[in-house]
């Protein structure tokens, strides 16, 4: 007999099955060893990275301009919503699993599917997204150091480049390049041409993160601290010596942030305001991350007073950076020559201090190292869920027993992401994983919501304020940011989810265990 399609998870039998230890049947638990501290530094650590570090150049470049300020304000606003939702959700059901467990404990079996197959398109494609932004700045930082690594190796296949003839880096041919060389007089049919094969950096630095976490959570919570400090001192280092430098020549800020918000081109998402949220639901992406802290539930020491404080500080802390930061950026340098691999070192260039911007890019390979470590830990633990209940193999379940890590589950992820990472190109991978993660916020947001009028006795240590206008709000924000994205990744993602309903309705359907346990209709 098939499973019903809204069976719902008791909460009480989930936390129950979490103080048991969450076992995988053998007796081999997750351990809690994370305080309050430890997760907002796991969550700093998912949320700095590519969006701030890479895609934030070709956001102003393409989509905003100086209004991009304006993005990452709606975005934050949308993330603020969606994380008190999260907040909630993490404090009354303190275990692994994220979105995908709160789903299955409140709007039931098939949209607990949905919620965990769209997370893989978060932490999975989120993990290659970042993977490839780390190699733009490896390949740049090497480049300084007269190392030269053939462009055809970390670059996705088919991308076309040319090596530009003032600064011999390679770039990506694009209509803006090509017209910018011809009003220099440079006919771009002159330059040395190369063809990505595969992105061999970008898949070596996942292998690398895999390793890390097969051997230990509590190994790679303090090699994160570590990393997460450098982050944010970069950052930091950035704010202060770019903002000194333009209150010191106010009128080079002047000049680059007139206009604004510069004119729509005509096309939608091309500038003035459709722009700005175009560039919105992209850079979204340098927001991802506080979310992760939730997969990190069972592990952390007090679940129920520690998740909102690790979920809302590190949001907090990194709004507040990235508004200064894309202020600043817009302020340096010209929008329209930001469309570059490492357009944050570009901008320090500007400054004179070129002691920071090998420090930056140092920070940075440091930086996203720890975001693609923090999204590589978050999926295992996702499917950890899920294979406990059945829905996917039993193997994703398994836990070492030396290392106590979902240890099959990371090293499948690892081959297949790192796989992903060199065959795929940036921005359809960055889009990919915001349009994914928007859709989990939006069911999310529309959890908290139905629960408070289904099962308002239920204790929540965490309450979100002003319900139901905080989740409805966060829907539509994040819902208005998924239709400003291209429409070639909505094709994307209805792709994915039926991929995913198939698996379910001929696998984990049939083999989920609330199938084998008497039903729950109720959360109770
Ligand atoms: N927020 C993370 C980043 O920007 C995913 O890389």
């Amino acid at each position: 007999m098939a499973s019903n399609l809204f069976a719902k998870k008791s909460i009480n039998k989930l936390i129950q099955e979490s103080e048991g230890g969450g076992s995988d049947g053998h007796g081999h638990s997750l351990k809690r060893t994370l305080s309050a501290t430890n997760l907002i530094l796991l969550g700093i650590g998912a949320i700095i990275g590519t969006g701030i570090f890479v895609l934030t150049g070709s956001a102003a470049a393409q989509f905003a301009g100086p209004g991009l300020v304006i993005s990452f304000i709606v975005a934050g606003i949308a993330c603020a919503f969606a994380g008190l939702c999260y907040a909630e959700f993490a404090s009354m059901i303190p275990i692994a699993g994220s979105a995908y467990t709160y789903g299955y404990a409140t709007l039931g079996e098939l949209i607990a599917w949905i919620i965990g197959w769209d997370l893989i398109l978060e932490y999975m494609f989120g993990a290659a997204t970042v993977a490839v932004g780390w190699s733009g700045y490896v390949v740049s930082f090497l480049r300084d150091l007269n190392i030269n690594i053939a462009p055809e190796w970390w670059n996705a296949p088919g991308i076309s480049l040319i090596q530009d003839p003032k600064t011999s880096a390679w770039v990506q041919i694009t209509d803006q390049l090509t017209t910018q060389y011809a009003a220099q007089g440079i006919d771009i049919a002159s330059l040395p041409h190369a063809t990505g094969v595969f992105n061999m950096v970008a898949a070596a630095a996942i292998l690398l993160i895999t390793v890390i976490l097969v051997v230990g959570i509590q190994e790679s919570a303090k090699f994160n601290n570590f990393i997460v400090f450098i982050k944010l001192f970069v950052v930091i280092a950035f704010i202060l010596a770019g903002g000194y430098y333009l209150l010191r020549n106010p009128a080079v800020a002047a000049q680059n942030w007139t206009p604004f918000i510069p004119d729509n081109t005509g096309e939608f998402g091309h500038y003035g305001w459709s722009g700005i949220m175009r560039a919105a639901g992209v850079i979204f992406f340098a927001y991802i991350g506080f979310d992760a802290v939730s997969t990190a539930a069972q592990e952390a020491k007090n679940p129920q007073r520690d998740m909102p404080v690790g979920i809302l500080g590190s949001l907090v802390i990194c709004t507040i950076l990235y508004i200064l930061v894309s202020g600043i950026l817009t302020g340096l340098v010209d929008y329209r020559q930001l469309n570059v691999a490492e357009p944050i070192a570009i901008g320090i260039e500007v400054t004179g201090y070129t002691v920071l911007r090998d420090l930056i890019k140092i920070g940075a390979i440091a930086g996203l190292s720890s975001v693609m470590l923090v999204m590589l830990l978050g999926q295992p633990r996702i499917f950890y869920s899920m294979s406990r209940d059945g829905l996917i193999p039993p193997i994703f379940g398994k836990v070492h027993p030396k290392f106590q890590t979902p240890y099959i589950s990371s090293i499948l992820i690892g081959v297949v992401c790192a796989i992903t990472a060199g065959a795929l190109p940036i921005a359809q991978l960055g889009e990919m994983t915001s349009i994914g993660t928007l859709l989990a916020f939006v069911i999310v947001c529309g959890g908290v919501w139905y629960m408070r009028v289904h099962e308002p006795e239920r204790t929540r240590p965490f309450r979100t304020p002003w319900v139901p206008l905080v989740p409805i709000l966060g829907m539509l924000v994040c819902f208005a940011m998924m239709a400003s994205l291209n429409v070639h990744t909505w094709y994307r993602l209805i792709g994915w989810l039926i991929v995913g309903l198939v698996v379910y309705f001929t696998y984990s359907r049939k083999h989920s265990k609330l199938n084998k346990t008497p039903m729950v209709h109720s959360g109770k």
